[in-house]
């Protein structure tokens, strides 16, 4: 029996402040393929930013509005998606990055991770306000969800069109194109 062949399309998954949307947005101009931000479309959908939905009804029902939103992108073309940082989470999330494309970890060390975060606002996880070490602590809780990965791209040092390219080139070459 002939095994399916896998979607074409690109799914970025990382830690928040990993450059996903950054990195999408420019796979998307290179490639010619939507790019699609499923946290922007999460918030689209729902009419709320996420720290509202975090605060009421809260983190669950933020989990549930992302698996729908990915569910809703399967079976349609090719495109780049640039992922929330918790989409490991869920088992049932993997099956349907798999059905989108080639899953890239976009990897990046604590201290680029922390620096970025300090820096900017809107993730109820993703801030200091309940302590750095929290997050920090959530990073490498998740770091062995992220390795699972098709491709794991370390981003450290790179400008994000360096990034964008070698994303490209490994998945060229993962899935034989
Ligand atoms: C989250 C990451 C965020 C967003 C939400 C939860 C997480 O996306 O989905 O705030 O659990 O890591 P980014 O990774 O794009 O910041």
């Amino acid at each position: 029996m002939c095994e399916p062949s896998r979607p074409s399309g690109i799914v970025l998954i990382g830690f928040m402040g990993a450059g996903k949307s950054s990195v999408g947005r420019k796979l998307g101009s290179l490639t010619g393929w939507p790019f699609v931000d499923l946290d922007a479309e999460i918030v689209r959908r729902e009419g709320r930013t996420i720290p509202q939905m975090f605060a009421d009804p809260g983190e669950p029902y933020f989990r549930q509005k992302e698996t729908e939103a990915l569910r809703s992108l399967t079976g349609g073309e090719s495109l780049i998606l640039a992922t929330g940082g918790g989409i490991i989470g869920r088992e049932e999330n993997w099956s349907l990055l798999r059905q989108l494309g080639t899953i890239v970890y976009l990897q990046a060390g604590w201290v680029t991770l922390h620096t970025r975060l300090k820096c900017e606002e809107g993730r109820p996880l993703g801030d200091g306000h309940q302590g750095w070490e929290k997050v920090e602590a959530l990073w490498r809780r998740r770091l062995p969800l992220y390795q699972q990965a098709d491709i794991i791209i370390e981003t450290e040092g790179l400008a994000l069109e360096a990034v964008a390219e070698r994303v490209l080139e490994q998945v060229r070459h993962w899935s034989g194109r």
